[in-house]
């Protein structure tokens, strides 16, 4: 279906054809698996997937390609820090720990802690907000443990997240500070020396990468002692004999040891071709402020993003934001209603869910006229 308009960016990129083109020239002519084979085939595939670790770790300012761990996603690298801290065998369980996380927060960022408040006996609380839904590093409460979202995937305004993580260890040197930079790497540079966050996870995928690949950052990746996933690649050597149980097993240094199991090799390998071209093909915010200045005349369109947020959202006054997505949807335009898996951003607003437009490297000015006209129609 060519004639679609696709406003969801935020959900998922569509993918640039270097990258289409880098992955299908690999699974035609060049594939094998990564860290297993010694010829020559397979030692080129791990040249690549070493050559893409630095791609990222320079694409974010790491000082090193070890502290790169590719995961499956966001989800699943906020899931596995959650697990890592917890389970790290160097005496930082985190029971009874204090973790703060935000209403900014998507589900994937703060339920994996959430889940810890009941098995860990951990206590929430909760970074302030200002009247503008930022966050706020004045009076942080004391904690261990720091989500940051960098980018609600709901509003759309960077966070100052060096000042935050800054702030929040003044309070406590040892906080563990987490950033979820789903939204945030799509629009702005990383650097997570400025930052000097703990840990740090995005999306491949968000960025015109393919699916079921992500980044977790980790700045010590040493002080993790345990990983939170076993099986190849991760096991350095078994030490001592079986008999009596008395022998020990010692992790391969990281990257490896957060890395068990065969690794999305394709998705990787087409990772350097996605930042190549979201590094020179930001999605154009002009677009955005255009709809914001149209759509904003309209008594029954309630904007909740600022004008030069990275997203629109808004709610329409007596009209379930579902009820829009059908009758949007029905002239062809992709875009996300409901409650984006933020559920906390929109309860504090006050409202059920909201509609979000989003946009990327091949939306144009003319689709938006479309597209506007389109909505003033519906919410006449
Ligand atoms: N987290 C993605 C979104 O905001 C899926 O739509």
């Amino acid at each position: 279906m060519n004639n679609i308009i696709y406003l969801d960016a935020a959900a998922s990129a569509l993918k640039p054809e270097s990258v289409i083109k880098t992955e299908t020239d690999f699974l035609r002519d060049s594939y094998a698996n990564a860290g297993r084979g010694i010829c020559a085939r397979a030692i080129a595939v791990d040249d690549k997937i070493a050559e893409a670790r630095k791609k990222v770790a320079d694409f974010i300012g790491a000082k090193s390609p070890e502290q790169i761990v590719f995961t499956a996603g966001t989800t699943d690298g906020m899931n596995r820090i959650a697990r890592i801290i917890n389970d790290s065998v160097c005496g930082d369980s985190l029971k009874n720990k204090t973790i703060m996380v935000s209403d900014l927060d998507h589900h994937s960022a703060r339920l994996p802690f959430e889940v810890l408040r009941e098995s860990m006996a951990c206590k929430i609380v909760l970074c302030p907000l200002d009247a503008k839904y930022n966050l706020v590093d004045a009076d942080l409460p004391k904690a261990d443990v720091f989500v940051i979202t960098a980018m609600s995937n709901v509003l759309g305004t960077p966070q100052d997240v060096a000042s935050l993580v800054a702030a929040a260890r003044k309070k406590n040197p040892d906080v563990i500070t987490i950033v979820d930079a789903a939204q945030y790497v799509v629009h702005n540079e990383i650097d997570v020396q400025k930052w000097d966050c703990d840990f740090m996870c995005f999306s491949a995928h968000k960025i015109g990468a393919d699916t079921g690949l992500g980044v977790m950052y980790i700045k010590n990746p040493g002080r993790w002692i345990s990983p939170d996933k076993f099986g190849g690649g991760m096991i350095a050597r078994i030490t001592g004999s079986a008999v009596n149980n008395n022998y020990s097993l010692q992790w391969e240094p990281a990257p490896a040891k957060f890395e068990a199991g065969t690794l999305p090799i394709t998705q990787i390998i087409g990772l350097p071709a996605a930042i190549d071209y979201i590094c020179k093909n930001r999605p154009n915010l002009d677009l955005i402020k255009y709809l914001y200045d149209r759509l904003n005349k309209n008594e029954r369109i309630q904007i909740i993003t600022s004008r030069d947020a990275s997203m629109l959202s808004f709610y329409i006054k007596d009209m379930h934001a579902l009820d829009f997505g059908a009758l949007i949807g029905a002239h062809n335009v992709c875009l996300r209603v409901g409650n984006m898996c933020a559920s906390w951003i929109h309860k504090l607003i006050g409202i059920p869910g909201s509609v979000r437009i989003s946009v990327g490297s091949w939306n144009t000015k003319e689709e938006m006229i479309v597209v506007a006209d389109i909505i003033e129609n519906i919410v006449k």
